[in-house]
C-alpha cells in the first residue's frame, strides 16, 4: 500500500519541472526521498543552488502538485553547490573557454560504442541549426577526429595561440593533431590534465555557441578528472542497446552526477540495421534498450542512430554522416540529438545558467 502511494508520488514529482525550465525535478535529482511509512507521507527537497528563491518556488509547485495526496509533509533544503563551483570558478577564473556558451562532454562507459561518431556528426548537426560549433578531442588514449573529419597537418601557431582547424563550418582541435599517433600515450594525472588545459587555454577558438567535448572511453579517474577540470554544462552518454552496454551507461551517468554535472540525455548508437540489399530492419542488438534505460534512469533519450555501413565508411574515410549537411541519409537522427540538447540547454531562463552546473 505505501509502496503504491510512494510510486503514485514520485510520478507526481517528475511533473513537477523547474520554473521556466523543460526539465522535472526528479530528473535534476532534486528529489532527495519519498517516505510513505509513517501516518503521513514526507517528501525531502533538495535544490543546490545559489539562489534560495528558486528552492522556495519549487517547494510551493510541489505543495499544489501534491494536495491531491492530503498532508504530506514537504521539506526543503537549500545548498551552495560548492564543488561545482570550485571546478567551474578553476577554470572560468583562468580564462578557459570563457567565450563559450554551452560545453557539452559526450561519454560512453564502454569504449568502441560510437561516441565519437556521435561527438563529430553531434557538432555538425548543431552546426547545421545554424549554431557556432567547437569540437574538443579530450580522448588521451586514441584521439580518432583528425581522422573522422580527414585532416593530417599539424596546426598553425599565430602570436603564440594554436589556430583550430575549421572542417565542415566547425572548429577543431584534438591531441591527436598535436601528438606523434605512433607514440603510446601514457599519460596520467597532471600531464593528462595539462594536454587538456593547453586545448583549452591556447586554442583560439573564438566566441562559440557550443563546444563539444569527446572524452576518453570509461568512467574512471581519467574522465572523471576531465570532467571536473572542463566547465562543463552537461553530458552526453552513447551506448550500445545490448545489456552490458548498458550497464557502462550507468556508470557514465554516475559519473557526471558524481561531478554535478546535468545529463542532458542518452543515445542509442548502432540501433537497427537496415539491409541495403533488401531494405529488411534488423536488430542485432536490442532496438529499443538505451531509450527504456533511459526512462528508469530518469533521463532523456535523445535518439538513435542506425547501424549503417556508410556511417563507419564515412569516418573512416574523413566525410562523416552530417557532412553533407540536412541533405544526409543519417541528418534525422542527428538533428533530433541536437534538438535535444539545444532544448535541454537552450529553453531555459537565465537562472538555468548556474543550475546546470550544480
Ligand atoms: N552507427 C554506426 N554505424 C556503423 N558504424 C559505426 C556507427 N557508429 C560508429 N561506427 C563505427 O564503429 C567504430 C567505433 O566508433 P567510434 O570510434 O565513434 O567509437 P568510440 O566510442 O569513440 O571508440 P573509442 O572508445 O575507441 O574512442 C568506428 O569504426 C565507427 O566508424
Ligand atoms: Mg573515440
Amino acid at each position: 500500500m505505501s509502496d503504491n502511494l510512494e510510486k503514485q508520488i514520485w510520478e507526481v514529482l517528475k511533473t513537477v519541472t523547474f520554473p521556466g525550465m523543460s526539465r522535472d525535478i526528479v530528473s535534476f535529482g532534486f528529489v532527495r526521498s519519498v517516505d510513505c511509512t509513517g501516518s503521513r507521507p514526507k517528501v525531502q527537497l533538495a535544490v543546490p543552488t545559489h539562489n534560495p528563491g528558486s528552492g522556495d518556488r519549487i517547494k510551493v509547485e510541489v505543495d499544489k502538485a501534491l494536495q491531491p495526496f492530503g498532508d504530506v509533509e514537504v521539506s526543503l533544503e537549500v545548498m551552495v553547490p560548492k564543488q561545482a563551483q570550485a571546478h567551474r570558478g578553476t577554470a572560468r577564473d583562468s580564462g578557459l573557454l570563457s567565450h563559450v556558451r554551452h560545453i557539452v562532454a559526450v561519454a560512453s562507459g564502454k569504449g568502441g560504442v560510437g561516441k565519437s561518431t556521435v561527438s563529430v556528426n553531434l557538432a555538425l548537426a548543431l552546426s547545421a541549426r545554424g549554431h557556432r560549433v567547437g569540437l574538443l578531442d579530450a580522448d588521451i588514449y586514441g584521439p580518432s577526429i583528425p581522422t573522422m573529419l580527414g585532416i593530417q597537418q599539424k596546426p598553425r601557431v599565430e602570436d603564440g595561440r594554436i589556430v583550430p582547424f575549421e572542417k565542415y563550418g566547425i572548429r577543431l582541435m584534438s591531441l591527436g593533431f598535436v601528438l606523434d599517433v605512433d607514440t603510446p600515450v601514457i599519460w596520467r594525472g597532471p600531464m593528462v590534465i595539462k594536454a587538456l588545459e593547453q586545448l583549452m587555454g591556447d586554442v583560439d577558438w573564438g566566441e562559440l555557441d557550443y563546444m563539444i567535448v569527446d572524452l576518453p572511453p570509461g568512467t574512471g579517474d581519467a574522465q572523471l578528472t576531465l570532467a571536473q577540470k572542463v566547465p562543463l554544462a552537461g553530458g552526453v552518454i552513447v551506448s550500445t542497446p545490448q545489456d552490458v552496454a548498458l550497464i557502462d551507461a550507468r556508470k557514465g551517468l554516475a559519473m557526471f552526477r558524481k561531478v554535478n554535472v546535468p545529463v542532458l540525455g542518452l543515445v542509442e548508437n548502432m540501433s537497427t540495421f537496415v539491409c541495403p540489399r533488401c531494405g529488411e530492419r534488423v536488430d542485432i542488438f536490442k532496438h529499443g534498450g538505451v531509450k527504456r534505460t533511459a526512462e528508469t534512469l530518469r533521463c532523456r533519450f535523445l535518439g538513435s542512430v542506425p547501424l549503417d555501413p556508410q556511417i563507419a565508411l564515412g569516418g573512416d574515410e574523413g566525410v562523416p554522416a552530417m557532412a553533407a549537411g540536412e541533405e544526409s541519409p543519417h541528418a534525422e537522427a542527428f538533428l533530433e540529438i541536437a534538438s535535444g540538447v539545444i532544448d535541454e540547454l537552450e529553453r531555459a531562463t537565465p537562472e538555468r545558467r548556474p543550475l546546470t552546473i550544480v
